[in-house]
């Protein structure tokens, strides 16, 4: 983000008055920011914050002699590195991906040479309409990285998919976009599992472990984050499902095999649940304290990274997780052979990494291992999500 120049354009949403906060985290970051609004943003946020905010002079007409004579709307647009438009209405989008030009910004949305993000925001059966859909569609086709909207509670009281990403989310994107990163795995179809499984003793009971599913989650959010088509599969955890995946809730490692299998061709899978590998044979009725302990009939479950690698549909990129308490790389070096995966990430659980907030790994490859230090999970899946798209760009998965 150092020295990095914005082009922020402010469209006509109740969500404009967050670019004011998106101004100062990308100067907080180093970066400068010059910002353009359209009539609707106008109506939500005025020069003078913008303007504050940026110390930059704020742009809004097209017809404007004094700055044609000055800087032209080219000029504008290519004097940035980046075009961000924030909010980006259902509108703004529309005439976007019909090269429409009928203001200073569609103007300089269709002059620039520049990479262009959009953080959509607006009514959620606005952004569900097939024609808001469709102009999505075609604008990332077009090469603009179009972020997923945050689902929640919007302004008018409905919910849903639709609100503005939080800035965080934006800055993270413009510097993934800045660094030429984003959208590294548009066009992949991942399949991600998450999570324990729950393997029923009887209507009531369960065989579970203490997987919380937070790691997980983050690779499959780090996935999308660059544009793949991620199918989450998750065992039964307490977690929001990240912007722009496809999550599909399983309980037992029988139902998580038949959902990964459904989902395939992929490009990749990456396995990361902790899945039993045991089933009981469930009793019917709830099992009486009065008969004493029951004697559980074991069976072992499909081990799904194992049958995926063997299986004709492989995907190009198979990576498993070890969750391990002991000789945690040689362990990783073995199970990595034995079930046939291209990389294993390697943890010591020995500590309070199941449920934790941070992860220590090491990536175990056929070229080798890296040591991975310890950082929130969040980090560790970026990196593995750079790491898989490297992979999968340039055709080496070793
Ligand atoms: N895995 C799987 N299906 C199973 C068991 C495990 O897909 N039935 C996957 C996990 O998602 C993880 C990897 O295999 O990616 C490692 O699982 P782990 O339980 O550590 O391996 P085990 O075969 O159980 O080896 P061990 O019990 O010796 O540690």
């Amino acid at each position: 983000m150092s020295g990095a120049r914005i082009l922020l354009i402010v469209g006509g949403g109740i969500a404009a008055y967050k670019a004011c906060e998106l101004i100062r985290l990308i100067r907080k970051g180093g970066g400068s920011v010059r910002c353009v609004r359209t009539a609707g943003g106008a109506q939500f946020v005025t020069a003078m914050t913008l303007a504050a905010l940026s110390e930059q002079e704020v742009h809004s007409r097209l017809w404007d002699l004094k700055n044609e004579a000055e800087m032209g709307h080219i000029q504008l647009s290519r004097e940035a590195d980046l075009v961000v438009v924030c909010p980006a209405t259902a509108d703004l989008l529309a005439k976007m991906a019909a090269g429409i030009a009928d203001d200073l910004a569609t103007t300089l949305l269709l002059a620039t040479d520049k990479p262009v993000l959009a953080a959509p925001a607006m009514n959620v059966r606005m952004w569900q309409h097939p024609a808001t859909q469709r102009n999505v569609a075609r604008l990332r086709a077009d090469g603009v990285t179009v972020l997923e909207p945050d689902e929640g509670e919007m302004a008018c009281g409905e919910f849903g998919p639709g609100r503005l990403p939080g800035p965080e989310r934006i800055v993270e994107a413009i510097g993934q976009c800045l660094a030429g990163t984003a959208g590294r795995l548009s066009g992949k179809r991942i399949v991600v599992t998450a999570g324990p499984t729950h393997e029923p003793i009887d209507p009531v009971r369960v065989l579970a472990n203490r997987s919380s599913g937070k790691q997980g989650f983050a690779i499959a959010s780090a996935l999308a984050d660059l544009g793949a088509e991620v199918t989450l599969v998750a065992g039964p955890v307490a977690l929001a499902t990240p912007q722009g995946v496809r999550r599909v809730d399983v309980e037992t490692a029988a139902q998580m095999k038949a959902v990964v299998d459904a989902a395939l061709p992929a490009d990749a899978a990456i396995l990361v649940a902790a899945v039993a590998d045991w089933s009981v044979a469930a009793a019917p009725a709830k099992l009486k304290k009065a008969n004493g302990p029951p004697s559980l009939a074991w069976s072992p479950n499909p081990d799904i990274l194992a049958e995926l690698a063997a299986s004709d549909r492989r995907p190009r990129l198979v990576v498993g997780f070890a969750a391990e308490t002991e000789n945690v790389v040689e362990e990783a070096q073995a199970k990595r052979l034995r079930k046939g995966a291209d990389w294993i990430v390697a943890n010591d659980v020995s500590g309070d990494v199941m449920g934790g907030e941070s992860n220590e790994v090491h990536l175990v490859t056929a070229d080798g291992v890296e040591h991975w230090d310890g950082a929130p999970k969040a980090d560790v899946a970026r990196r593995l999500a750079e790491r898989i798209a490297d992979a999968l760009g340039t055709g080496d998965d070793g």
